[in-house]
């Protein structure tokens, strides 16, 4: 489902550059909950924004064995990327972002009821998202995420700024998104969402160190 191979990435800044990965391989081949950790900016931030093809990379990314640098379009179908404290439209109601959400993916009303019943938002489709807590809010993204079907999530700190309850929920539901049949991969420092995920790599300095 995954292979990233030999992935290096630099950043340019003024006159220097910054080698933010410098040689990652990494292969996941089933639908499992998959976290990335480390100290801050060892590089996981950018190793996700890579395999969703945010930045150019030297190596070999591919995500159904579609290489991502050369089939943007079918991967931006396939992968679904949750930057850190994603904005949301603070104004509009949880029903009103769904919708609009739902619309770019032929995914149907029931199925979103469903997404709604699941996350425990059900009660909250009307409030509108300056109206929620952060971990409610952190669910309407997980949300928008499931509506959008994709096959590969790469959620960069789903659980910053959550009690350890809420972080646990995120758990509970990252994992279960992994056993519908999807791959995904999370960016984390918190040790309450490593209990649950089924394989951890450890990065530091633009390198993957166990497996
Ligand atoms: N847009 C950018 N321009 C220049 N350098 C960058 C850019 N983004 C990240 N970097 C540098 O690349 C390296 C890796 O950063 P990255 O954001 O991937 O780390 P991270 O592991 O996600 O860190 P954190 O845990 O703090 O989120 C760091 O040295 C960082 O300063
Ligand atoms: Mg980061």
């Amino acid at each position: 489902m995954l292979e990233v191979t030999n992935v290096k990435v630099k950043y340019r800044i003024g006159g220097g550059v910054v080698e933010a990965l410098r040689g990652v391989s990494l292969r996941v081949n089933e639908p499992l909950l998959v976290t990335v950790s480390g100290p801050s900016g060892s590089g996981k931030t950018t190793l996700l924004k890579a395999i969703a093809g945010r930045v150019n990379y030297d190596g070999s990314i591919k995500v159904m064995n579609l290489e991502v640098k050369y089939n943007m379009d079918a991967v931006r179908k396939l992968v679904l990327y949750l930057p850190v404290g994603e904005v949301l439209i603070d104004e509009l109601t949880i029903d009103e972002i769904m919708r609009l959400a739902s619309m770019s993916s032929n995914v149907n009303d029931a199925h979103v009821d469903d997404i709604l019943e699941w996350l425990g938002l059900s009660r909250l489709r009307n409030r509108r998202v300056f109206e929620l807590s952060t971990g409610e809010r952190r669910r309407v993204e997980l949300a928008i995420a499931l509506a959008k079907a994709p096959r590969l999530m790469l959620i960069d700190e789903p659980t910053i700024g959550l009690d350890e309850g809420n972080a646990r929920i995120i758990g509970e539901v990252l994992r279960s998104m992994s056993r519908q049949g999807r791959l995904i991969l999370a960016a984390t420092h918190d040790p309450v969402l490593m209990e649950y995920s089924d394989l951890n790599f450890k990065m530091r300095d633009g390198l993957i160190l166990t497996r």
